[in-house]
């Protein structure tokens, strides 16, 4: 490529990065629409997509054509039909189902980010609900609740594999995932290993769905819900304790708070992992820099924070780290494992 077609190239790329919001937003109102539920009964031509759907004829033929582009339909004399792509993600009921994270962005997450300047400027979040804490606020609407589990659901789908390759789970006998929403995480550990007694601890608001969704997902008797809050009821015990996405949302000295705590509650020789997308102290990662934009406008005090600053409130609690990974997820997690030292006196882990 000469120097003349370089610039043009950079300067094309770049100015397409200014609308980059456009292609999540067709996305966005294709969820919203049920555009793909719609195209999961079968192939469908223009006229009756915008019949079934509402939609206007000035807008459905570009609206059809940028989904197309952006791989998500395929098109042959016979009309739209999803891609495979969209028939796996996108259709509600299919397992890896992601519209609730895409309902959430764009119902929730696409306004507060367009207040990203000011909060740059003044540091405050931007979000309606980030009050001291936001969830609480959340729950007080069942709908909104039940939007929210499914974003989580959607997200931390992508987290169970990597949980479960990062540590020796035959060690231990037991795990509550503290803040672990409606058991998402938990029910893929107990599934993926049939020894571990699974717990959940979480606002008791959260009971009723958290049953709900065990059973439909079969996992009921095999997970125990913990209704409580972790700044002030003790937390469970258990050989291990999981905070995912949870540190994040709080001050670092309430980071230190929830590990001293976790300290407290897991037997010498048990374990603390914690999965955030925590930023490198190396190459900068796009995702994770763009989850830690995230939290900080949707919280009162959460940030992303490096895994540097993790083995440091670790290690503060009393935990030896033991091991790390990045995990292959939406933010590029990175999990981080804390075992607390063994004492010839201490009670050991429950043995499976
Ligand atoms: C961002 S979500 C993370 C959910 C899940 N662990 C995951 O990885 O997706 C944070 C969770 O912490 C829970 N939570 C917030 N404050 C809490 C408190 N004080 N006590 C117990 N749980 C709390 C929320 O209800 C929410 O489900």
């Amino acid at each position: 490529m000469n120097a003349t077609a370089a610039r043009l190239a950079d300067g094309v790329a770049t100015a397409r990065l200014g609308t980059a919001y456009r292609k999540a937003k067709v996305l966005h109102s294709a969820v919203e629409l049920g555009l793909f539920d719609l195209l999961a009964a079968g192939t469908a031509g223009e006229e009756r997509i915008r019949e079934r759907l509402g939609l206007h004829p000035r807008l459905s033929r570009a609206f059809l054509d940028a989904l197309l582009a952006l791989g998500l339909l395929r098109r042959d004399g016979h009309g739209y039909r999803n891609s495979a792509v969209a028939a796996r993600f996108l259709v509600q009921d299919a397992p890896g189902y992601l519209g609730g994270a895409i309902r959430v962005a764009s119902q929730r997450h696409y306004e507060v980010w367009s207040h990203l300047t000011e909060a740059l400027r003044d540091g405050a979040p931007k979000a309606p609900t980030s009050g001291a804490n936001p969830f609480r606020q959340l729950y007080e609407n069942v709908d909104a609740a039940r939007g929210f589990l499914a974003h989580m659901d959607a997200i931390n789908g992508f987290v169970g594999p990597g949980l479960v390759d990062c540590l020796d789970w035959s060690r231990f006998g037991s795990f509550v995932d503290v803040g672990g929403a409606r058991g998402n995480v938990a029910a893929q550990l107990v599934t993926a290993m049939p020894h571990l007694r699974g717990g959940v601890f979480e606002l008791a608001a959260l009971e009723p769905l958290f049953d709900e969704y065990m059973a439909q997902l079969g996992t009921t008797g095999r997970v125990t819900f913990h209704g409580g809050d972790f700044f002030v009821d003790p937390l469970p015990h258990a050989d291990v304790l999981i905070f995912g996405h949870v540190l994040h949302d709080w001050s670092p000295q309430e980071r230190q708070t929830l590990l001293d705590r976790a300290f407290e509650a897991v037997p010498a020789g048990g374990a603390v992992l914690v999965y955030d997308p925590m930023l490198d102290d190396g190459e900068p990662d796009l995702h994770s820099a763009l989850a830690g934009l995230n939290v900080a406008l949707m919280t009162a005090g959460g940030s992303e924070y490096t895994v540097e600053d993790c083995r440091g409130w670790a290690g503060k609690a009393g935990f030896r780290v033991t091991g790390g990974q990045r995990l292959y997820t939406v933010g590029n997690d990175y999990v981080l494992i804390a075992e607390k030292p063994e004492t010839d006196e201490a009670p050991k882990p429950t043995k499976p």
